[in-house]
């Protein structure tokens, strides 16, 4: 069994989590770094990550998540946003970084921006940000990932009130919604679901090869 494979077996969504144990500061970053470092459909990073370390403030994240201990008990409690801004100045933000990081001239780019800003003139508002939802869906998978690979333990959560965790955060004043969210610690011994068998349908069910 490869490397990767072993880490996917061994990462489950963790209920209960030791909230004693915590991420040092480099296994924090390594999650963080993940995320932004993730793929995204033109490159565009339509995305933010808070990390709510308040214990009160996540004491009212929790309430408007079902009551769900991880968003307590978590080390770490990071909310994965989709920026709501995603439009023509923005792009013209992204190409000002592709031209200082590539060392290209931005009138170079502008074929590419063009091609961009095609792209959201085609769609709606509604559109453009279920679109960019899906990006911040893509770094949510890349840091489970990386979380597995180094031994810390998540729980993806989507269970919960996205807009009165958008009042509790002052997101819209950020030009933000969160979407997901990924809490971060190490399991709890007492957590029964670290041994479950893990529940996935067969190879032969979810992969069709056209020959
Ligand atoms: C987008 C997403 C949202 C989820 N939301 C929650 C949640 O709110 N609470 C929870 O306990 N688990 C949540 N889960 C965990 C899933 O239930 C879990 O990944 C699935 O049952 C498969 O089990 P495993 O991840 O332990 O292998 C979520 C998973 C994903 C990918």
């Amino acid at each position: 069994m490869s490397h990767i494979q072993k880490a996917l077996e061994w990462r489950y969504a963790t209920k209960q989590f030791d909230s004693t144990k915590k991420l040092t500061e480099e296994q924090l970053n390594t999650i963080l770094e993940s995320m932004r470092l993730s793929a995204s459909s033109y490159g565009l990073q339509p995305w933010k990550f808070v990390i709510v370390q308040n214990p009160e403030v996540r004491e009212k994240l929790k309430a408007a998540s079902w009551n769900q201990p991880q968003v307590t008990d978590a080390s770490h409690f990071v909310v994965l946003c989709v920026r709501t801004d995603v439009n023509e100045a923005y792009v013209d933000a992204y190409m000002k970084k592709i031209s200082e990081t590539r060392s290209v001239p931005v009138e170079q780019l502008s074929g590419y921006a063009d091609m961009i800003k095609g792209t959201l003139g085609r769609r709606t508002a509604e559109q453009i940000l279920e679109w960019s939802t899906h990006q911040v869906y893509i770094a949510l998978g890349t840091a489970l990932l990386a979380a597995a690979e180094t031994n810390i333990d998540a729980c993806p959560m989507e269970g919960f009130e996205s807009s009165t965790f958008d009042t509790i955060l002052d997101l819209p004043a950020k030009n933000l919604s969160s979407r997901v969210c990924i809490a971060l610690g190490f399991r709890a011994e007492s957590d029964e679901m670290a041994k479950a068998p893990k529940v996935r349908f067969d190879s032969s069910d979810v992969v069709i090869e056209i020959a």
